[in-house]
Protein backbone atom coordinates (compact mmCIF):
# COMPACT_ATOMS: atom_id res chain seq x y z
CA UNK A 1 0.00 0.00 0.00
CA UNK A 2 1.25 3.19 -0.83
CA UNK A 3 0.87 7.03 0.58
CA UNK A 4 3.21 9.30 -1.04
CA UNK A 5 5.41 6.59 -2.29
CA UNK A 6 5.80 4.99 1.04
CA UNK A 7 3.98 2.18 2.55
CA UNK A 8 0.99 2.56 4.81
CA UNK A 9 -2.12 1.67 5.78
CA UNK A 10 -5.36 1.99 7.22
CA UNK A 11 -9.14 3.52 6.50
CA UNK A 12 -10.90 6.11 4.61
CA UNK A 13 -13.69 7.13 5.75
CA UNK A 14 -16.54 9.28 4.50
CA UNK A 15 -18.90 11.95 6.40
CA UNK A 16 -21.07 14.89 6.19
CA UNK A 17 -18.88 17.88 4.78
CA UNK A 18 -18.52 19.56 8.42
CA UNK A 19 -18.09 16.80 10.72
CA UNK A 20 -14.55 15.76 10.29
CA UNK A 21 -13.46 16.22 13.39
CA UNK A 22 -16.33 14.32 14.98
CA UNK A 23 -15.50 11.30 12.89
CA UNK A 24 -11.90 11.97 13.48
CA UNK A 25 -12.56 12.18 17.27
CA UNK A 26 -14.67 8.74 16.86
CA UNK A 27 -11.97 6.97 15.00
CA UNK A 28 -9.69 7.80 17.73
CA UNK A 29 -11.07 6.88 20.69
CA UNK A 30 -12.55 3.44 19.07
CA UNK A 31 -9.49 2.56 17.41
CA UNK A 32 -7.89 3.28 20.99
CA UNK A 33 -9.95 1.15 23.27
CA UNK A 34 -10.07 -1.70 20.63
CA UNK A 35 -6.31 -1.64 21.40
CA UNK A 36 -5.30 0.07 18.33
CA UNK A 37 -2.45 3.33 17.78
CA UNK A 38 -3.17 4.84 14.45
CA UNK A 39 -4.31 8.67 14.00
CA UNK A 40 -6.95 10.79 12.33
CA UNK A 41 -6.10 12.72 9.10
CA UNK A 42 -8.23 15.48 7.69
CA UNK A 43 -9.15 18.43 6.38
CA UNK A 44 -11.90 20.79 7.62
CA UNK A 45 -14.86 20.36 5.02
CA UNK A 46 -13.24 18.17 3.07
CA UNK A 47 -16.32 15.32 3.51
CA UNK A 48 -13.63 12.45 4.61
CA UNK A 49 -11.18 11.12 7.40
CA UNK A 50 -8.16 9.41 6.99
CA UNK A 51 -7.30 6.62 9.51
CA UNK A 52 -3.68 5.75 9.09
CA UNK A 53 -0.45 4.00 11.19
CA UNK A 54 -2.59 0.68 12.07
CA UNK A 55 -3.17 -2.32 9.95
CA UNK A 56 -6.17 -1.24 8.02
CA UNK A 57 -7.58 -5.21 7.69
CA UNK A 58 -7.15 -5.37 11.46
CA UNK A 59 -9.10 -2.10 12.26
CA UNK A 60 -11.59 -2.56 9.56
CA UNK A 61 -13.02 -5.82 11.70
CA UNK A 62 -12.65 -4.10 14.72
CA UNK A 63 -14.09 -0.91 13.92
CA UNK A 64 -17.74 -2.47 11.85
CA UNK A 65 -19.53 0.44 9.79
CA UNK A 66 -22.80 -0.37 11.92
CA UNK A 67 -21.26 0.97 14.86
CA UNK A 68 -20.39 3.95 14.19
CA UNK A 69 -21.95 7.38 14.27
CA UNK A 70 -20.35 9.77 12.02
CA UNK A 71 -18.88 7.69 9.08
CA UNK A 72 -21.41 6.91 6.01
CA UNK A 73 -19.30 4.86 4.72
CA UNK A 74 -15.66 2.98 5.53
CA UNK A 75 -13.70 1.53 3.26
CA UNK A 76 -10.20 0.08 3.46
CA UNK A 77 -7.34 1.84 2.11
CA UNK A 78 -5.35 0.55 -1.12
CA UNK A 79 -2.92 2.93 -2.20
CA UNK A 80 -2.45 6.75 -2.97
CA UNK A 81 -2.17 8.05 -6.73
CA UNK A 82 -0.73 11.74 -7.04
CA UNK A 83 0.08 13.83 -9.95
CA UNK A 84 -1.78 11.03 -12.32
CA UNK A 85 -1.49 12.71 -15.66
CA UNK A 86 -5.00 13.37 -17.23
CA UNK A 87 -4.43 11.77 -20.58
CA UNK A 88 -3.94 8.55 -18.98
CA UNK A 89 -4.96 7.46 -15.24
CA UNK A 90 -5.61 3.84 -16.02
CA UNK A 91 -2.53 2.68 -16.25
CA UNK A 92 -1.29 3.29 -12.75
CA UNK A 93 -4.66 2.44 -11.42
CA UNK A 94 -3.68 -1.10 -12.78
CA UNK A 95 -0.11 -0.98 -11.56
CA UNK A 96 -1.25 -0.11 -7.93
CA UNK A 97 -3.74 -2.94 -8.22
CA UNK A 98 -1.46 -5.73 -10.03
CA UNK A 99 -1.05 -8.61 -8.16
CA UNK A 100 -5.01 -8.42 -6.21
CA UNK A 101 -7.45 -10.73 -6.48
CA UNK A 102 -10.73 -9.54 -8.77
CA UNK A 103 -13.11 -7.25 -7.45
CA UNK A 104 -17.25 -7.48 -7.28
CA UNK A 105 -17.96 -4.05 -8.21
CA UNK A 106 -16.55 -0.96 -9.22
CA UNK A 107 -17.63 2.21 -7.36
CA UNK A 108 -16.16 5.69 -8.80
CA UNK A 109 -16.64 8.53 -6.50
CA UNK A 110 -15.65 11.83 -4.91
CA UNK A 111 -15.96 12.97 -1.29
CA UNK A 112 -19.32 14.88 -0.43
CA UNK A 113 -17.71 18.41 -0.28
CA UNK A 114 -17.50 21.36 -2.43
CA UNK A 115 -14.10 20.29 -3.89
CA UNK A 116 -15.36 17.00 -5.02
CA UNK A 117 -18.95 17.68 -6.43
CA UNK A 118 -17.37 19.11 -9.42
CA UNK A 119 -15.67 15.55 -9.98
CA UNK A 120 -18.88 14.16 -10.79
CA UNK A 121 -18.64 14.34 -14.26
CA UNK A 122 -14.68 12.83 -14.42
CA UNK A 123 -15.81 10.49 -11.89
CA UNK A 124 -18.94 8.95 -14.56
CA UNK A 125 -16.28 9.00 -17.24
CA UNK A 126 -13.56 7.72 -15.40
CA UNK A 127 -15.90 4.71 -14.02
CA UNK A 128 -16.73 4.12 -17.73
CA UNK A 129 -13.40 3.88 -19.00
CA UNK A 130 -12.09 2.22 -16.04
CA UNK A 131 -14.42 -0.84 -15.87
CA UNK A 132 -13.36 -2.69 -18.83
CA UNK A 133 -9.90 -2.22 -18.32
CA UNK A 134 -10.19 -3.79 -14.89
CA UNK A 135 -12.12 -6.40 -16.37
CA UNK A 136 -9.38 -7.43 -19.15
CA UNK A 137 -6.45 -7.03 -16.70
CA UNK A 138 -8.61 -9.22 -14.59
CA UNK A 139 -9.08 -6.81 -11.50
CA UNK A 140 -13.00 -7.07 -11.99
CA UNK A 141 -15.69 -9.69 -12.47
CA UNK A 142 -17.29 -9.25 -15.86
CA UNK A 143 -20.94 -9.22 -13.88
CA UNK A 144 -21.52 -7.59 -10.18
CA UNK A 145 -20.64 -9.78 -7.61
CA UNK A 146 -21.76 -9.00 -4.29
CA UNK A 147 -20.40 -11.66 -2.40
CA UNK A 148 -16.70 -10.27 -3.31
CA UNK A 149 -15.29 -6.76 -1.84
CA UNK A 150 -16.10 -3.69 -3.91
CA UNK A 151 -13.42 -1.73 -5.62
CA UNK A 152 -13.88 2.20 -4.82
CA UNK A 153 -12.20 4.97 -6.51
CA UNK A 154 -12.27 8.33 -4.92
CA UNK A 155 -11.22 11.20 -6.56
CA UNK A 156 -10.15 13.85 -4.71
CA UNK A 157 -8.67 16.32 -7.79
CA UNK A 158 -8.02 15.44 -12.07
CA UNK A 159 -5.03 14.23 -10.81
CA UNK A 160 -4.87 13.14 -7.39
CA UNK A 161 -7.54 10.02 -5.91
CA UNK A 162 -7.67 7.36 -3.47
CA UNK A 163 -8.25 3.30 -4.04
CA UNK A 164 -9.97 1.14 -1.50
CA UNK A 165 -12.20 -1.64 -0.98
CA UNK A 166 -15.20 -2.23 0.85
CA UNK A 167 -16.13 -5.54 2.18
CA UNK A 168 -19.71 -6.30 0.71
CA UNK A 169 -20.96 -7.03 4.66
CA UNK A 170 -19.34 -3.86 6.52
CA UNK A 171 -19.91 -0.83 3.86
CA UNK A 172 -22.83 1.00 2.55
CA UNK A 173 -24.25 -0.51 -1.10
CA UNK A 174 -24.47 3.19 -2.00
CA UNK A 175 -21.85 5.64 -3.91
CA UNK A 176 -20.49 8.10 -1.42
CA UNK A 177 -22.01 5.74 1.40
CA UNK A 178 -25.19 8.09 0.23
CA UNK A 179 -28.64 6.21 -0.05
CA UNK A 180 -30.64 8.35 -2.75
CA UNK A 181 -34.08 8.46 -1.66
CA UNK A 182 -37.00 10.33 -3.63
CA UNK A 183 -39.39 12.62 -1.65
CA UNK A 184 -42.92 11.04 -1.76
CA UNK A 185 -45.42 13.76 -3.98
CA UNK A 186 -47.29 13.08 -0.86
CA UNK A 187 -44.86 13.61 2.31
CA UNK A 188 -45.62 16.17 4.43
CA UNK A 189 -42.22 16.98 5.00
CA UNK A 190 -38.76 17.07 4.17
CA UNK A 191 -38.24 15.28 7.69
CA UNK A 192 -40.14 12.02 6.17
CA UNK A 193 -36.68 11.46 4.16
CA UNK A 194 -34.72 11.40 7.92
CA UNK A 195 -37.07 8.46 8.87
CA UNK A 196 -37.35 6.42 5.66
CA UNK A 197 -33.36 6.43 5.81
CA UNK A 198 -32.90 5.86 9.44
CA UNK A 199 -35.16 2.64 8.47
CA UNK A 200 -32.95 1.83 5.33
CA UNK A 201 -29.60 2.40 7.39
CA UNK A 202 -30.10 1.17 10.98
CA UNK A 203 -32.36 -1.85 10.13
CA UNK A 204 -31.40 -4.80 7.77
CA UNK A 205 -33.92 -6.36 5.12
CA UNK A 206 -34.39 -8.98 8.10
CA UNK A 207 -34.64 -6.79 10.63
CA UNK A 208 -36.90 -4.12 9.25
CA UNK A 209 -39.44 -7.24 7.70
CA UNK A 210 -39.58 -8.70 11.64
CA UNK A 211 -39.94 -5.51 13.56
CA UNK A 212 -42.13 -2.73 11.49
CA UNK A 213 -44.94 -5.11 10.53
CA UNK A 214 -48.76 -4.09 9.66
CA UNK A 215 -50.85 -3.62 12.52
CA UNK A 216 -48.38 -2.48 15.04
CA UNK A 217 -48.36 0.47 17.36
CA UNK A 218 -46.68 3.40 17.46
CA UNK A 219 -46.35 7.08 18.47
CA UNK A 220 -44.50 9.77 17.21
CA UNK A 221 -43.48 12.90 19.38
CA UNK A 222 -43.29 16.37 18.27
CA UNK A 223 -45.08 15.20 14.75
CA UNK A 224 -46.37 18.07 13.25
CA UNK A 225 -46.40 18.51 10.31
CA UNK A 226 -46.56 14.62 10.14
CA UNK A 227 -43.67 13.06 7.97
CA UNK A 228 -42.77 10.58 10.50
CA UNK A 229 -46.49 9.51 10.96
CA UNK A 230 -47.15 9.49 7.59
CA UNK A 231 -43.66 6.98 6.92
CA UNK A 232 -45.11 4.90 9.48
CA UNK A 233 -48.85 5.35 8.46
CA UNK A 234 -47.94 4.20 5.64
CA UNK A 235 -45.70 1.12 6.82
CA UNK A 236 -49.18 0.32 8.08
CA UNK A 237 -48.65 1.23 11.86
CA UNK A 238 -51.24 2.67 13.76
CA UNK A 239 -49.80 6.15 15.44
CA UNK A 240 -50.54 8.19 17.80
CA UNK A 241 -49.21 11.51 16.64
CA UNK A 242 -48.06 14.07 19.63
CA UNK A 243 -47.69 17.39 18.97
CA UNK A 244 -49.18 20.93 19.63
CA UNK A 245 -49.08 21.83 15.91
CA UNK A 246 -51.25 21.33 12.83
CA UNK A 247 -50.67 17.57 11.12
CA UNK A 248 -51.23 18.24 7.09
CA UNK A 249 -54.85 17.49 6.71
CA UNK A 250 -54.08 14.23 4.48
CA UNK A 251 -52.27 12.59 7.15
CA UNK A 252 -55.33 11.51 8.87
CA UNK A 253 -57.01 9.97 5.65
CA UNK A 254 -55.69 6.77 6.27
CA UNK A 255 -57.60 6.11 9.45
CA UNK A 256 -54.07 4.98 11.50
CA UNK A 257 -53.25 8.34 12.87
CA UNK A 258 -54.60 10.01 15.34
CA UNK A 259 -53.54 13.41 16.18
CA UNK A 260 -53.40 14.46 20.18
CA UNK A 261 -52.27 18.09 21.33
CA UNK A 262 -50.01 17.23 23.73
CA UNK A 263 -46.50 17.71 25.32
CA UNK A 264 -44.20 15.18 24.09
CA UNK A 265 -42.12 15.27 27.32
CA UNK A 266 -45.63 14.66 29.58
CA UNK A 267 -47.52 12.13 27.32
CA UNK A 268 -47.37 7.98 27.91
CA UNK A 269 -49.62 5.67 26.13
CA UNK A 270 -51.96 3.80 28.10
CA UNK A 271 -50.63 0.45 26.95
CA UNK A 272 -47.37 -0.58 25.72
CA UNK A 273 -46.57 0.43 21.85
CA UNK A 274 -44.18 -1.83 19.44
CA UNK A 275 -42.65 1.60 18.45
CA UNK A 276 -42.27 5.49 20.12
CA UNK A 277 -40.43 7.32 17.21
CA UNK A 278 -39.35 11.46 18.09
CA UNK A 279 -38.52 13.87 16.42
CA UNK A 280 -38.37 17.16 19.06
CA UNK A 281 -36.29 19.88 18.66
CA UNK A 282 -34.70 20.27 22.63
CA UNK A 283 -31.99 19.89 24.19
CA UNK A 284 -30.56 16.80 23.23
CA UNK A 285 -29.69 15.96 27.04
CA UNK A 286 -33.87 16.31 27.93
CA UNK A 287 -34.50 13.71 24.95
CA UNK A 288 -32.30 11.09 25.90
CA UNK A 289 -33.62 11.29 29.72
CA UNK A 290 -37.14 10.96 28.05
CA UNK A 291 -36.29 8.22 25.69
CA UNK A 292 -34.88 6.45 28.77
CA UNK A 293 -37.42 6.62 30.52
CA UNK A 294 -39.99 5.59 27.71
CA UNK A 295 -37.89 2.17 27.29
CA UNK A 296 -37.05 1.87 30.75
CA UNK A 297 -40.83 1.89 31.87
CA UNK A 298 -41.84 -0.50 28.74
CA UNK A 299 -44.02 2.29 27.38
CA UNK A 300 -42.35 0.98 23.63
CA UNK A 301 -39.79 -1.86 22.96
CA UNK A 302 -38.32 0.18 20.71
CA UNK A 303 -37.39 3.63 19.37
CA UNK A 304 -36.23 5.59 16.74
CA UNK A 305 -35.54 9.26 18.13
CA UNK A 306 -33.12 12.33 16.78
CA UNK A 307 -30.54 14.17 18.97
CA UNK A 308 -29.81 17.90 17.93
CA UNK A 309 -26.30 18.48 18.53
CA UNK A 310 -24.79 21.74 20.06
CA UNK A 311 -22.59 23.94 18.09
CA UNK A 312 -19.10 22.89 19.67
CA UNK A 313 -17.90 19.67 21.23
CA UNK A 314 -19.82 17.35 19.14
CA UNK A 315 -18.14 14.22 19.60
CA UNK A 316 -18.40 14.75 23.37
CA UNK A 317 -22.01 15.34 23.73
CA UNK A 318 -22.62 12.49 21.46
CA UNK A 319 -21.08 10.43 23.68
CA UNK A 320 -22.41 11.87 26.67
CA UNK A 321 -25.78 11.68 25.88
CA UNK A 322 -25.66 8.12 24.40
CA UNK A 323 -24.00 6.68 27.79
CA UNK A 324 -26.84 8.79 29.68
CA UNK A 325 -29.74 7.26 27.74
CA UNK A 326 -28.25 3.54 28.10
CA UNK A 327 -27.59 4.13 31.74
CA UNK A 328 -30.76 5.23 32.90
CA UNK A 329 -32.99 3.03 30.40
CA UNK A 330 -31.37 0.15 32.62
CA UNK A 331 -32.61 -2.42 30.46
CA UNK A 332 -30.07 -4.27 28.51
CA UNK A 333 -30.81 -2.70 24.82
CA UNK A 334 -28.96 -2.67 21.27
CA UNK A 335 -28.41 0.96 20.62
CA UNK A 336 -27.42 1.96 16.80
CA UNK A 337 -26.27 5.37 16.17
CA UNK A 338 -25.63 7.50 12.57
CA UNK A 339 -26.06 10.99 11.52
CA UNK A 340 -27.44 10.40 8.47
CA UNK A 341 -27.32 12.03 4.94
CA UNK A 342 -30.74 13.83 5.86
CA UNK A 343 -29.50 14.83 9.15
CA UNK A 344 -27.94 18.28 9.70
CA UNK A 345 -26.79 19.24 13.00
CA UNK A 346 -27.86 15.97 14.69
CA UNK A 347 -28.04 12.05 15.04
CA UNK A 348 -30.73 9.66 14.56
CA UNK A 349 -31.05 6.73 17.38
CA UNK A 350 -32.21 3.59 17.19
CA UNK A 351 -32.31 1.68 20.23
CA UNK A 352 -34.36 -1.77 20.83
CA UNK A 353 -34.28 -5.13 22.74
CA UNK A 354 -31.05 -6.72 22.62
CA UNK A 355 -31.45 -10.17 20.05
CA UNK A 356 -31.20 -13.16 22.27
C1 LIG B 1 -38.59 19.01 13.41
S1 LIG B 1 -40.27 19.15 13.77
C2 LIG B 1 -40.86 17.53 13.51
C3 LIG B 1 -41.02 17.18 12.09
C4 LIG B 1 -41.70 15.84 11.92
N1 LIG B 1 -40.88 14.73 12.41
C5 LIG B 1 -42.04 15.55 10.47
O1 LIG B 1 -41.57 14.56 9.94
O2 LIG B 1 -42.81 16.31 9.87
C6 LIG B 1 -40.28 19.27 15.51
C7 LIG B 1 -41.66 19.30 16.13
O3 LIG B 1 -41.52 19.08 17.51
C8 LIG B 1 -42.56 19.75 18.15
N2 LIG B 1 -42.26 19.88 19.57
C9 LIG B 1 -41.23 20.52 20.15
N3 LIG B 1 -41.33 20.41 21.49
C10 LIG B 1 -42.42 19.66 21.74
C11 LIG B 1 -43.05 19.17 22.92
N4 LIG B 1 -42.55 19.46 24.13
N5 LIG B 1 -44.16 18.42 22.78
C12 LIG B 1 -44.68 18.13 21.58
N6 LIG B 1 -44.13 18.56 20.43
C13 LIG B 1 -43.02 19.32 20.51
C14 LIG B 1 -42.69 21.06 17.40
O4 LIG B 1 -43.98 21.60 17.56
C15 LIG B 1 -42.40 20.62 15.96
O5 LIG B 1 -43.60 20.42 15.27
Amino acid sequence: MHWGGRPIDGLLCYCRAGFEPELAAELTERALAAGFDGYARTERSSGYVLFLGASGHALAQALPLRELIFARQKLRLLAELRDLDPKDRITPVLAALFGRAGFGALVVEHPDSEQGKPLAGLARGFGNALRPALRKAGLLTARDDDQLPRLHVCLLDGDHLLLASGHPRDAAPWPLGIPRLRLHAEAPSRSALKLEEALLTLLDDDERARRLRPGMRAADLGAAPGGWTWVLARQGLQVTAIDNGPLRPHVLDSGRVEHLRADGFHWQPKTPLDWMVCDMVEQPRRVAERMATWLREGWCRQSIFNLKLPMKKRWQETRLCLDLFEAQAQVPLQVRARQLYHDREEITVLAGPRPR
